[in-house]
């Protein structure tokens, strides 16, 4: 395999987000409400995010600049996760369009909201499960401010819980590769994680 060594600053800005979205991959999506200080509901895609603590829980997502999500979770300190499962890729994608401030997205993609039950913006009804977040604190890191948020309620659908866990085929979460590209989660193998007494027994 012939290796090239790039220089992300030979790459220029553009350049070097393609690659490394595109080698970071899958990314989990967070599909993310929040309200406006004017009531407005706001829905949009996050694939900058990830799980930061289990003990207490808490997650993070990252705006790329000032976004209408980011402005309203410093102005409301809450925010809800929703899981993207494979039917609902094309209402996520339409959410992702520069909506001009004060527009619904939730209405534009046809979703129904359904009532959170610890913070006020809604969930995404036809999410399978959503994670009711407050903010735990922010930090900007060149441009990308990265949100935490400590989740106070999940909402899971009865039917994806199997032993305090959501069962992956049921959930039917999809990731984001680079560009367009997305990944399903329909394929799924298991490896059971040695121990240092199982390598070490080994030739
Ligand atoms: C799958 C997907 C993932 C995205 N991930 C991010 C992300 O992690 N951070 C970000 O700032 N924008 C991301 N975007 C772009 C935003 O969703 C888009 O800029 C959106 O218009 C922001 O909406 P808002 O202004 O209502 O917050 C993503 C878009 C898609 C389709």
């Amino acid at each position: 395999m012939g290796v090239r060594d790039i220089d992300p600053a030979a790459l220029g800005e553009r350049g070097a987000y393609r690659l490394l979205t595109s080698l970071v991959v899958p990314r989990p999506i967070a599909w993310i409400s929040t309200l406006a200080s004017d009531g407005t509901r706001n829905l949009a895609p996050h694939s900058y995010f990830n799980v930061i603590s289990g003990d207490p829980p808490v997650v993070h997502f990252t705006s790329s600049g000032t976004k209408d999500t980011l402005r309203n979770v410093r102005a409301s300190g809450e925010f809800v996760v929703n899981v993207v499962s494979r039917d609902l890729v094309e209402a996520m994608n339409l959410t992702a369009a520069n909506f001009p401030p004060g527009e619904d997205e939730f209405a534009w993609a046809g979703l129904e909201p359904a009532p959170s039950k610890l913070v006020a913006p809604p969930r995404v009804a036809r999410a399978r499960a959503a994670l009711e977040c407050r903010v735990h604190s922010e930090i900007t890191i060149g441009d990308g401010t990265m949100v935490f948020g400590a989740v106070v309620s999940f909402a899971v659908a009865g039917e994806l819980l199997d032993e305090g866990a959501a069962d992956p085929p049921r959930l039917d979460a999809v990731g984001r590769l680079g560009g367009t590209g997305y990944a399903g989660t329909r394929e799924v193998f298991h490896l059971d994680r040695p121990a240092w007494d199982d390598v070490r027994g080994r030739d």
